[in-house]
């Protein structure tokens, strides 16, 4: 008997013959899902693939946002080692598309008939050039609150509709020596409260007009002024150690009831269902006040490296795996978000899924659907990045309102 046969052989009769299937197709993913929620959700991905004998070689990168989970993928790809899936978001997936190293899914795509249940405006980042290059595996949205409903019960407060009504709010929160605000200082957290506030101050043609079509008159219009003022004031609803910390650390602190709100996309959400609370008992969702019938999405998708034949089947079997309805309803209820696609069912999901599901929807019908600026799906990594810059050096009070805006309009100039 030939050695590899023999191996085979010792294997099955040993009962590892899952294992070796396993030590064949596999793949290395890369992501910065590592939060509680996050990792929760990434499981039932996991579990899903080993349920198809695919083994699963974890390649985390902390960091919110993904930017430092890119820098990693530049050193990757640089190095001619590429993981075989990378979670990716918005513009960056294009810009991977255009460098001629991303795998062409459109064969299984086509088969699938992913081109009929997502939505346009998510197609736009998962195709290039007329071909799919990525699997979207959700949809996020950016405008929304995380309340402690308790606080709220005992001081009396309804869910806020306007900026006066949120600041009042906020005010009693404070007063009553709760931390109002929870936020962690880092340029995308500040950045994912500029989209929402820049919705909610001039609606979402005007969000549209300075964070999609970058329109200087628009960047630098009064309206975006009002912006920074809002800014500068919510700035001081955040407690003295904000600076730095995690977008999931400052969800706890609305979980155990340290603060009473934090402005953050539905990733949130996934960290109250990790600690075992429940939507309308435990915590609030609604939308940031002024925008609510307007979406600003952010839909993680995963983009497959051309890497060698022999890792292939198993890309492949993860794009379908992804894209399988029942899959994107198991893996959305954990992690806070909606499916990709427009044909799966919303049965499983609590009150704010289902909400977040019939706002997708309307805002998809209604054209008040945008990209997240924040998230890399308004415009593209420099632009995105120049931004965050003016947005957090006004947030900790390097520039006021009116110097922000100058700088937003020259560094806006700067990065096309
Ligand atoms: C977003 C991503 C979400 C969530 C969040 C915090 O960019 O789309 O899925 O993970 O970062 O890590």
């Amino acid at each position: 008997m030939r050695l590899g046969r023999l191996l085979m052989a010792s294997a099955a009769a040993l009962g590892l013959a899952g294992v070796a299937a396993q030590a064949q197709e596999q793949v290395e993913v890369l992501h910065w899902w590592t939060s509680g929620g996050e990792a929760a959700a990434l499981n039932v991905l996991k579990e899903d693939l080993q349920s198809k004998g695919i083994g699963w070689q974890d390649m985390p990168v902390a960091g919110g946002g993904g930017e430092q989970a890119m820098t990693v993928l530049r050193a990757r790809v640089t190095a001619g080692n590429p993981p075989t899936a990378v979670q990716m978001l918005g513009f960056d997936i294009r810009d991977w598309a255009e460098q001629g190293v991303v795998a062409d899914l459109s064969e299984t795509a086509k088969a699938e008939g992913w081109g009929e249940v997502v939505p346009e405006a998510l197609q736009f980042f998962s195709t290039y050039d007329g071909a799919w290059i990525a699997a979207p595996v959700n949809v996020h949205s950016t405008n929304w609150i995380w309340a402690n409903k308790q606080i709220f019960d005992e001081l009396g407060l309804a869910e806020p509709t306007t900026w006066d009504e949120l600041i009042a709010a906020l005010d009693k929160i404070q007063e009553a020596g709760h931390v109002a605000l929870a936020h962690g200082g880092q340029a995308w957290q500040d950045a994912t409260i500029f989209d929402a506030v820049v919705n909610a101050t001039g609606g979402i043609e005007f969000y549209k007009a300075a964070l999609v079509d970058l329109d200087p008159d628009a960047l630098g219009s009064d309206t975006m002024k009002e912006v920074f003022d809002r800014m500068a004031k919510l700035r001081t609803y955040v407690d003295d150690n904000f600076s730095g910390r995690d977008w999931n650390l400052a969800t706890a602190m609305v979980i155990e009831g340290q603060a009473g709100m934090q402005m953050m996309g539905d990733w949130a959400k996934g960290e109250f269902l990790n600690a075992g609370k429940q939507p309308g008992e435990d915590f609030l969702c609604f939308r940031h006040p002024g925008t609510q019938g307007t979406v600003t999405f952010n839909t993680d998708q995963f983009v497959l490296f051309q890497v060698g034949e022999e890792q292939r089947d198993a890309q492949i079997e993860l794009a379908k795996s992804i894209m399988a309805p029942s899959f994107q309803s198991a893996f959305n209820v954990v992690k806070g978000s909606v499916p990709a696609r427009t044909d799966v069912p919303g049965d499983a999901f609590d009150a704010c899924g289902k909400k977040a599901i019939g706002d997708l929807a309307e805002a998809n019908a209604n054209g008040t659907l945008y990209g997240s600026l924040a998230h890399g799906h308004g415009a593209p990594a420099s632009v995105k990045n120049a931004i965050y810059d003016v947005v957090t050096a006004h947030f900790n009070g390097e520039y006021d309102s009116a110097t922000a805006v100058e700088e937003l309009v020259n560094a806006v100039a700067a990065a096309q």
